[in-house]
């Protein structure tokens, strides 16, 4: 989703922009802009570009941009109106003194636009975002603070917005309801981006700048207000982690770094969430009577931590006995589910911002239920609108598909899991310290896999040239069927689809002929013999198989063309250990075909609108 970077100092704006703005591509786009206070001819210097940002950077250097210590920058995810020029932020006043980027959507706007152009104001985009730019100019007599506030009094919508005017030079304001803001807080100057990564080379001290709150920054000061005017204390966070963790650190793209902090992430998860034998879930905001009288669970999320929600259904039903409910959230919250008392909501999401998210979780805690988070990024809008979250801490994801973040959540689903057995008596002591034990060597097997990333890279240079794939499993690595498909189209917009393997006869194994490649997800488990039935049916059909098979199962290579071991472990536990072959997969699949891995087309890492 679109990117804001903001400045206001004393070195030369520009530079600093393009650099932030960079760190944001990550969040997916498809063009950007920069707009910088001029001194010269007292109106605002715009340059901006359909594309990438190396397409802005050499627009400034053919089209020089002025000198200017105040600016801000936009990386673009079209909602209203196509990719263009035109449409790109900032957006500006018909005088261009006034300069807006904004994040979000402004339900509104269409009734504004009409009333401002009955006015006689021209637009001269299709975007939601310029009536906000003509909104602040009318409202604007010298006080940008004042103007801004009216002009968002008027909008409806979410959004997170940066303005600047060429009459007030030095100063920076931006607001936010909805979309996330943080401002950066520096030695003589400060920030506003959308995320933390765009400032993590400047400052680590950072204001997460509320719902509802807006803010006024010169190089020296940071002012906050709620809209209604009455001033704010900031809090201001030390961002802890670092600034290689939101860089490729070697590795050729974000993602193939991200797949190989997985050991790291879950064994640092172990390790805080667990005291010997017993797992600690501070932060869930709930007591252990409250957990033990839960009724039921509904997991709402959306793409891979909807997957991921799927595992922890299985977990959860397993070993707590508790009824558990996935919900895509965007369907969540517009159908009428059940709640009740002792009904609990566990959202799942890696950068709590997600629109649909965030709004099915209003919706149930505004009906009454209690709803806790599995969230990776610390202070945001989810975990703010919970009762408790438990931190995944997988540091940064970049990569626009999901990996450690992934399975970061799951890890969290399998302590919460074995937290609640234990209250609701379902596990006996020695079968949760059993499980427990198994968990915490998990990263140790991960390094094994990876170890073996060539093999997969191998397999993926002979498969890269199918034009469909099917990816099947059973039982708890059902979820894994589908999160394997679905990185496998993420990244290298090859037609994937995942599937129950017991389905398969219900309308899949249609598809099965030579020209077909099928992953099956069979490691050791209760569905083991079911699934090399299914697997023969599909080689009885000349389907090309690769199969993701335990260490030391030799029977199944008499009925796969490749075969990728995972190490032994419990089988609750396997969509852990298949997940890492199943991205490996989906990655080396995407570099040989030159697919743009870290940042594919059309995808957003952060869905912050409907
Ligand atoms: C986007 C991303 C996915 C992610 C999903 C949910 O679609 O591309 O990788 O799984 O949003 O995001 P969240 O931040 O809520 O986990």
């Amino acid at each position: 989703m679109c990117g804001i970077i903001g400045y206001v100092g004393s070195k030369e704006a520009t530079p600093i922009l393009l650099e932030g703005l960079k760190k944001l591509e990550y969040r997916g786009y498809d063009s950007s802009g920069v707009g910088v206070c001029s001194a010269k001819d007292g109106k605002i210097a715009i340059r901006k570009a359909q594309g990438k940002i190396r397409h802005l950077e050499e627009l400034i250097k053919s089209h020089a941009i002025p000198h200017s210590t105040v600016g801000i920058s936009h990386t673009r995810w079209a909602t209203h109106g196509a990719p263009s020029h035109r449409n790109s932020h900032p957006h500006c006043n018909v005088k261009q003194t006034i300069a807006v980027v904004h994040n979000g959507i402004i339900e509104n706007y269409q009734e504004i636009k009409q009333e401002l152009q009955k006015k006689g104001i021209k637009f001269s985009s299709e975007t939601d975002t310029e009536v906000i730019a003509h909104l602040v100019s009318q409202y604007f007599h010298g006080d940008l603070i004042k103007a801004v506030q009216k002009a968002i009094g008027r909008v409806r919508g979410a959004f997170a917005i940066g303005v600047i005017s060429s009459a007030t030079p030095n100063l920076l304001v931006a607001a936010r309801v909805g979309s996330p803001l943080i401002i950066g807080i520096g030695k003589g100057e400060n920030f506003i981006a959308s995320d933390v990564p765009a400032i993590l080379d400047k400052t680590k001290r950072v204001i997460y700048l509320k719902d509802g709150e807006m803010a006024a920054l010169t190089a020296n000061d940071v002012k906050i207000w709620k809209f209604d005017g009455k001033p704010v204390t900031p809090k201001i966070d030390t961002i802890t982690f670092t600034v290689g963790s939101a860089q490729k650190e070697g590795y050729p793209h974000f993602m193939l770094k991200e797949i190989h902090e997985q050991p790291n992430v879950l064994a640092q998860m172990m390790k805080v969430r667990t005291k010997g034998n017993n797992v600690i879930l501070d932060g869930i905001g709930l007591s252990d009577n409250q957990l033990k009288s839960i009724k039921n669970i509904y997991i709402v999320a959306c793409g891979t931590a909807y997957h991921a929600g799927m595992v922890g259904k299985y977990v959860i039903e397993k070993l707590s006995g508790i009824p558990v409910t996935v919900d895509a959230a965007s369907e969540f919250r517009y159908r009428e589910p059940i709640l009740q008392k002792g009904t609990l909501i566990v959202s799942v999401s890696q950068s709590g911002e997600t629109a649909d998210t965030l709004a099915a979780v209003r919706d149930a805690r505004a009906r009454g239920a209690k709803a806790i988070t599995i969230c990776n990024a610390v202070g945001s809008s989810l975990v703010r609108e919970s009762d408790g979250v438990l931190y995944t801490h997988a540091g940064p994801e970049i990569g626009v598909a999901s990996t450690k973040a992934y399975t970061a959540q799951i890890g969290m689903f399998y302590l919460f899991a074995l937290k609640l057995g234990e209250l609701r008596k379902k596990l006996s002591d020695a079968e949760r310290q059993k499980i427990l034990k198994e968990l915490k060597h998990i990263p140790t097997l991960f390094k094994t896999i990876l170890k073996d990333k060539d093999h997969v890279a191998q397999i993926a240079k002979k498969k890269f040239r199918f034009g469909c794939f099917l990816f099947l499993g059973r039982n708890v690595n059902y979820p894994s069927a589908l999160e394997g498909a679905l990185k496998l189209k993420e990244i290298s917009y090859i037609p994937a689809e995942g599937y129950a393997a017991g389905e398969m006869k219900h309308g899949p194994i249609a598809l099965i002929d030579e020209y077909r490649a099928v992953v099956c997800i069979a490691p050791q488990s209760d569905v083991y013999e079911k699934m090399i039935s299914n697997i023969q049916e599909i080689r009885a059909r000349k389907g090309k198989i690769t199969a993701i098979a335990t260490q030391g199962d030799t029977n199944i290579k008499k009925h796969a063309d490749y075969v990728i071991y995972i190490p032994k472990t419990n089988p609750l536990l396997t969509p852990l250990l298949v997940a890492l072959p199943l991205q490996l997969i989906a990655y080396y699949i995407a570099v040989n075909l030159g697919c743009d891995v870290d940042q594919p087309r059309n995808l957003a890492k952060s869905v912050t609108v409907e």
